[in-house]
């Protein structure tokens, strides 16, 4: 029987299952239950034992979780117990932000190459990994020869629907775009979108 596909909401709380559950090593904790995730997190226990049970039993009636493990199953679940290599394209403002994080490493991201088209910034030394800044031209051959299949585009929006198109055929899977602005990418190419805008417009709505 073919495998059910799990829901892309499911998805995207995993992460922020395994975010606290870092927190909760960090603090030297080993074992929790779905009602304190729950608590800390504003989700309901049932919501994450629902979830959860998509990829099979984690924990035990009564006994709760076991932190470390159900950690390095999450991470296993969403591929994060490794290293992707990533490309940054637009390195401005924001891109230089973005290499200058050190919040990637660790979680399993880590930006290897930079692209640009402006010859000032091309040749520069950029981020913790002190990587040169690539004329964008080289894109699509880099992706290919390095192996890299995640990108990040944060050029302005109306380039970014072109860097896409450059990035998928140079072989990127999965784009997270910073751009304000939807872009098209063929089936089996995953986008996921920053933008602080569409955060604020959300919440206004609620505001008197
Ligand atoms: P910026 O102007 O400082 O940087 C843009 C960079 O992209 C420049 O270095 C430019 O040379 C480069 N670029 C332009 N066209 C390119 C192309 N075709 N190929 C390669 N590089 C190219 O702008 P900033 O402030 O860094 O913003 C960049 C993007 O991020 C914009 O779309 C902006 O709206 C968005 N943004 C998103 C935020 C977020 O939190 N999601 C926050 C701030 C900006």
């Amino acid at each position: 029987m073919a495998k059910r596909a799990i829901p892309d909401i499911v998805i995207g709380r995993l992460p922020v299952y395994l975010r606290a559950l870092n927190f909760l090593v960090a603090e030297g904790r080993q074992v929790t239950s779905s009602q304190e995730l729950g608590d800390r997190l504003g989700i309901s226990s049932a919501q994450i034992r629902k979830d959860l049970s998509h990829f099979g039993e984690f924990g035990k009636q009564g006994t709760g979780y076991d932190i470390a493990f159900l950690r390095q199953q999450l991470s296993e679940i969403l591929k994060v117990n490794r290293m992707w290599d990533v490309a940054l394209v637009g390195a401005g403002n924001l891109g230089k932000a973005i290499a200058d994080y050190p919040g990637f490493v660790g979680k399993g991201f880590n930006i290897i190459a930079i692209f640009d088209n402006d010859p000032a910034k091309i040749g520069q030394i950029m981020g913790i990994n002190h990587v040169t800044v690539q004329p964008v031209e080289e894109l699509e051959r880099t992706l290919r020869e390095r192996g890299i299949v995640v990108g990040i585009i944060a050029t302005p929006a109306e380039h970014a629907q072109a860097i896409a198109r450059t990035m998928v055929e140079g072989g990127v899977k999965a784009i997270l775009n910073y751009a304000p602005i939807t872009i098209m990418v063929p089936p089996g190419v995953h986008v996921q979108y920053i933008d602080p805008v569409v955060g604020l417009q959300r919440m206004t709505y609620y505001l008197a």
